[in-house]
């Protein structure tokens, strides 16, 4: 027997009721989103027959997946984080902005306040035997000209996948710094090679990715913030090239344009002209900005960040 109340006069009015739309008062946007949302769920019960037990086992579920402090990785993984990038394009694109590096992800394991330095940098402040990194390359405006004086804020994983403040055996920013280009606009820095992220695996946002077949894995990247005064702020990764991974995000992060080459150096006088005694890695990027303009959709993320260690 189909059972169907949502269009019955006690339920529309149930609804209305109880996200306030029967009331002058509130945020008349924010109760229109609520009663969406409301009648969303009334009508998935409704459509899969869902019983009483497995909604509440869905609400305890939410409330571990908070006590864990996952919502950025389900978010991530459910492909909603980059459905957000979709949408910024989108509007980016009907307000007449094109070009520029390509937005991925910012992902919920950035922390704020790591440390400053000119031009240059080192990441990797814990030692690792990891196969070296070195990256560089410029910021550009769209018109391909320098921009001196921009912010790269960088982070990444070590060679286990994990990050410097959520693994609590790395040091505090380790593999995080934020590099002013200087005066033609260009940055470098020295890490290590970093390996791919993997959802801890006994957490409710893998608990549910195995439940539905999924892996909760990321192919091996490098996250970026750039930001210049008078330019739209660029939150953006490379990929490792490689990773079994690159095309088989488990956050759908992965984008034309963001998998630079890696190039593998063991010429013996490249070796000793690093002041290293094994192989290394370079990777050459450019960021290009798009100026900021005040018809165009916002950039800066109000989001809940962890707290600087
Ligand atoms: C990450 O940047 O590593 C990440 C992004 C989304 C979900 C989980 C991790
Ligand atoms: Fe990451």
């Amino acid at each position: 027997m189909t059972i169907s109340l949502m269009q019955t006069p006690h339920v529309t009015d149930l609804l209305a009721r109880a996200s306030g739309l029967d009331q002058p008062g509130g945020d008349a946007r924010l109760k229109r989103i609520v009663g969406r949302i409301v009648a969303d769920i009334c009508r998935t019960v409704e459509e899969f027959d869902v019983t009483p037990s497995e909604f509440w086992t869905a609400v305890g579920y939410l409330t571990r997946l908070g006590q864990a402090n996952e919502g950025g990785l389900l978010v991530a993984g459910l492909g909603i984080e980059h459905f957000l990038d979709l949408m910024l394009d989108a509007r980016e694109q009907a307000a007449g902005l094109a070009g520029g590096t390509p937005r991925t992800i910012e992902g919920p394991l950035w922390v704020p306040g790591a440390p400053l330095c000119k031009g240059e940098a080192r990441l990797d402040q814990d030692p690792e035997a990891g196969e070296v990194l070195f990256m560089e390359g410029q910021v550009r405006d769209i018109e391909g000209r320098p921009v001196a004086g921009a912010i790269v804020d960088v982070w990444h994983a070590n060679t286990k996948g994990g990050y410097s403040h959520f693994d609590p055996s790395q040091s505090r920013y380790n593999l995080r710094r934020r590099i002013e280009t200087d005066a033609e606009g260009r940055y470098r820095f020295r890490s290590i090679l970093p390996s791919g992220y993997g959802c801890p695996p006994e957490g409710p946002t893998q608990q549910l990715l195995d439940r539905m077949g999924r892996h909760g894995r990321r192919p091996a990247h490098i996250h970026f913030f750039v930001t210049a005064p008078g330019f739209r702020k660029l939150t953006t990764q490379i990929n490792i090239e490689g990773d079994e991974y690159l095309h088989d995000d488990f956050a759908f992060a992965t984008r034309d344009g963001l998998i630079p080459p890696v190039v593998h150096h063991d010429d013996p006088a490249e070796i000793n002209a690093r002041g290293l005694n094994e192989p290394f890695a370079t990777i050459a990027f450019d960021f290009v900005l798009n100026r900021e303009a005040a018809d165009l959709p916002g950039v800066e993320v109000a989001r809940a960040h962890a707290e600087a260690a």
